[in-house]
């Protein structure tokens, strides 16, 4: 089968996830790295075996290049998508799509005035935890969806990541940093969302780098850290989520749950690609696990890629789109618009919900 070539510009941490060639998939190879440093991408081409280590510039004037994987932080994503769509390439960009609604826009129309796909993570809502959660819920099992909790509560970042600064910096915290896995989940199963509203604050306006090599630098805080936020899907269900990087973790709350009129769903973490799904049907006292109806439980990043060069291939719609990161954007930024104006915010833009994927796909194959 033909492979779409892959460009990676963006060398730091995440990019060892998209390069890992243990999780291959069959319709895409990774030949070349870019980075603004060029040393990170000599350094990442040698250790996973890459062809080619360049400048961003040599990268986009490859004419082997059919996709460029965008991993640089989100203050540079949109720059990097539009010069690798004006350059020809089809992109695929990491959460957030861009750090305001209006930037995210112009990657949307761009790929569509040139006829190149858009994409962007997160992907783990094809992995098989979300889709057997899809599945039930499509298949009738917890009835009519009324409403929906997610929570992603935590300290932050910065005890941990090399550089930690950009997650504090317009773009970041944590509605934009983690809000897309949820988001994006609770679209995918629900359907897209009609209006939003938010209270947010920020508990530290400074805060001390815990992580090698940048150990006890300051990190002046520009963005709100705890985020509240409401959202009135067009199906009529009303969801509530809560995002932190000021709360200490492991408390008792879930991570996503669906409730229905026939029964509730515990939806597992959407940060991962499987995970525990769970389902109380209004006739029973317990929850009961559910087997994973779909594969790709153990996918990691490149899933998403994956199901866009197929789509390319086949001349389908791919499912992690810059549409649905858009909207889910465009809600992200809502919370924070509806807390500085004390009101609600409608939501300008929707999208189709992602196709559910089909079953007994192999481990390396998206459907065609
Ligand atoms: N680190 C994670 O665990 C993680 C997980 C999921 C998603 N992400 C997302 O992945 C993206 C990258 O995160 P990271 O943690 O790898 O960040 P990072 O800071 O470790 O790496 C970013 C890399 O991009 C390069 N870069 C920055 N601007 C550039 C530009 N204009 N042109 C070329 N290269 C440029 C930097 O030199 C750096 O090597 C972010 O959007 C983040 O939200 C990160």
């Amino acid at each position: 089968m033909k492979k779409l070539k892959v460009g990676v510009i963006g060398c730091g941490k995440i990019s060892g996830a998209y390069l890992n060639k243990a999780r291959h998939f069959d319709c895409y190879e990774i030949t070349a790295c870019a980075d603004l440093e060029l040393d990170r991408a000599v350094a990442k081409a040698e250790e996973f075996s890459l062809a080619k280590a360049c400048t961003v510039e040599e990268l986009l004037a490859d004419p082997e290049i059919d996709i460029v994987i965008n991993l640089t932080i989100p203050q540079a994503h949109t720059d990097i998508c539009l010069k690798a769509l004006n350059a020809g390439k089809h992109v695929y960009v990491e959460k957030p799509l861009a750090i305001t609604k209006e930037e995210g826009k112009q990657i949307v129309e761009l790929a569509a005035a040139k006829g190149l796909r858009a994409g962007c993570a997160p992907d783990t809502f094809l992995g098989g935890g979300i889709q057997t959660s899809i599945k039930l819920i499509e298949d009738g099992w917890i009835g009519t969806p009324i409403g929906a909790t997610a929570f992603m509560i935590g300290r932050g970042h910065e005890h941990w990541h090399p550089a930690p600064d950009f997650y504090y910096k317009v773009g970041g915290g944590p509605m934009f940093d983690m809000g897309p896995y949820y988001l994006t989940a609770l679209v995918a199963m629900i359907g897209p969302i009609r209006k939003v509203a938010g209270m947010t604050s920020t508990a530290y306006p400074e805060r001390k780098i815990l992580s090698q090599p940048l150990y006890g630098q300051m990190i002046q805080v520009d963005v709100p850290t705890h985020v509240a936020g409401l959202l009135e899907f067009h199906s009529g269900a009303i969801g509530t989520i809560i995002t932190s990087f000021d709360a200490f973790g492991g408390t008792s709350l879930p991570r996503i749950e669906v409730y229905g009129s026939q029964g509730t769903l515990i939806v597992p973490d959407p940060n991962t690609f499987g995970g525990s799904v769970q389902i109380r049907r209004v006739d029973k006292k317990e929850f009961v696990e559910v087997p994973h109806t779909h594969g790709f439980t153990e996918a990691g990043r490149g899933l998403g890629v994956a199901d866009m060069a197929q789509a390319i291939l086949s001349g389908r719609p791919h499912r992690a789109s810059a549409e649905l990161a858009y909207h889910v954007l465009e809600a992200m930024e809502g919370f924070h618009i509806a807390s500085d104006g004390g009101r609600h915010y409608e939501m300008t833009s929707s999208c189709q919900r992602p196709t559910p994927l089909p079953l007994g796909l192999s481990n390396v194959s998206l459907d065609a």
